[in-house]
């Protein structure tokens, strides 16, 4: 590479090496000139494009080497005032060719904040309760419940969940066709596993929604077809026209947008299914959280158990660790389901009946109550705070669950989420979730989880997402 000169916010000679690649090259030679004194504290850098230009590269990466070199803490970036050379890094007097010191500012590839969604606050997992139910249910297990197990998992689980399910969701179960899994994701797989088996070619799925379930369908050998999605929400009219069989839905709290499902288009999904043998799969990921009315919406499954299997999860009400879910079956798919989740139970026995002491002995309940409260509150904080630090942007898909949208002005969700990723915010647009054949429109947009930092960190998270929006 040759030397160059920036021209755009300061006249900047650098001389990247391209031996170990580009971004290498030029984030070494950045982190140099700032180490040796020559960039210094507050100096304002070319712009990735203009620096870009004069060197003959590509502007992702000149992007990239100043990301890394904000994650690092050499550099600082702003909306409005660029990328500058951080106050506070350890530098050498010209000219002294040292070992690169470690800035004194935070120096770490995780970010300080994360307000992806997905994790709920992992801090407030309630260990002493769950430690209390742990140890009554292995105290009153019997031996035989060590041994390898029903694939379909502990019964005391499953009759616990029957219960708390009918009872909190409208789901009608029956403990013997539930099935206890590791997560909706390992649900899926097994479902995917069965619908394949059973001569399917395709799951209809949501315009928007999570990649990794598109993906397990795929890796099943199904395709997926998005349904339309519009200002009323997914539209499963469009179902009647494909031959898909089954359709993945999030009808309680549609992922990521937040709407839920008409009752209009609820009875269209299952119309179809009933009428052509279909499957709906209702992903109920955070029934548990909902705001705006003291009963949350009632699950799909109620109105056809025979046609709906019900996918639920500890992973959001506790915690994705655990790794346990339930799927609640139809009569028709149970014994396949179980077949194709393998001859032994592969979820552990101890995990699965300290979750059932917890559901009976009411602690669910309570925790869930408790956590409501504390999302409910981070929400609230989180609509004021755009409110009075953000006009411009507009929040949607708050009524339930811990995350919301935030609509941006046209042309900013880029800038905004890099710029998020300078701050060390973790943040994800709405593109990131959007089907690559969307039929749909495509707004700018943040989805913003407030459930994962902890009590104390989620006022400074709220800070560092008002700053970096338009
Ligand atoms: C839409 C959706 N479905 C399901 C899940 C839960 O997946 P799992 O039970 O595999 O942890 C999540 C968690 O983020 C989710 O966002």
């Amino acid at each position: 590479m040759g030397n160059s000169r920036a021209t755009l916010g300061v006249d900047l000679h650098v001389e990247p090496s391209a031996a170990g690649g580009l971004r290498r090259g030029l984030t070494d030679a950045l982190r140099d000139a700032v180490r040796t004194g020559r960039l210094a504290a507050g100096t304002r850098l070319p712009s990735s494009r203009s620096l870009a230009a004069d060197l003959g590269i590509a502007r992702n990466t000149v992007a990239e080497a100043y990301a890394d070199l904000v994650a690092e803490g050499w550099l600082t970036a702003r909306q409005g005032s660029g990328t500058r050379v951080a106050t506070g890094v350890a530098t050498a007097p010209t000219g002294r060719r040292e070992k690169a010191a470690p800035p004194r500012r935070r120096v770490s590839d995780r970010p300080a904040y994360d307000l992806k969604p997905g994790t709920p606050d992992l801090a407030a997992f309630p260990r002493a309760e769950w430690l209390k139910a742990a140890r009554r249910a292995l105290g009153a297990a019997p031996s035989e419940a060590l041994g390898y197990g029903d694939p379909c998992g502990r019964p005391e689980l499953r009759t616990a969940l029957a219960g708390y399910l009918s009872r909190s969701r409208g789901v009608r179960a029956d403990p013997d066709n539930i099935l206890v899994c590791a997560g909706i994701s390992h649900g899926l797989r097994i479902l995917a596993t069965v619908l394949r088996a059973r001569g399917a070619g395709s799951v209809a799925v949501e315009s928007y929604g999570l990649d990794v379930h598109w993906r397990i369908l795929a890796a099943a050998g199904l395709a997926t077809h998005p349904l339309p999605y519009d200002e009323l929400g997914t539209d499963t009219g469009d179902l009647a026209g494909t031959d898909a069989g089954a359709v993945l839905l999030t009808p309680a709290h549609q992922f990521p947008m937040g709407t839920s499902l008409r009752p209009d288009r609820r009875a269209a999904a299952v119309d179809w299914a009933r009428r052509t043998g279909g499957f709906v799969l209702e992903d109920d990921y955070d029934g548990e959280f909902r705001y705006d009315r003291r009963q949350p919406v009632g699950a799909l499954q109620g109105l056809a158990p025979e046609h709906v299997v019900y996918l639920g999860t500890a992973s959001k009400s506790l915690a994705p660790g655990l790794r346990l879910a339930w799927m609640v079956l139809p009569p028709s798919l149970a014994r396949e389901c179980a077949a194709a989740k393998g001859d032994s139970d592969t979820c552990g026995v101890l995990e699965q009946l300290t979750l059932a002491e917890f559901l009976t002995s009411g602690a669910y309940d309570r925790h869930v109550r408790a956590a409501r409260l504390r999302y409910r509150r981070r929400r609230d904080a989180l609509v004021a705070a755009l409110a009075a630090r953000a006009p411009e942007v507009r929040v949607t898909g708050i009524a339930a669950g811990l995350h919301a949208v935030l609509r941006l002005p046209q042309g900013s969700e880029p800038p905004v989420v890099q710029a998020a990723a300078w701050q060390g915010l973790a943040l994800h647009g709405l593109s990131f979730y959007r089907h690559e054949q969307a039929r749909a429109e495509r707004p700018d947009a943040l989805v913003v989880g407030y459930g994962t930092p902890p009590d104390h960190a989620w006022a400074g998270a709220l800070e560092a997402l008002c700053r970096v929006l338009p």
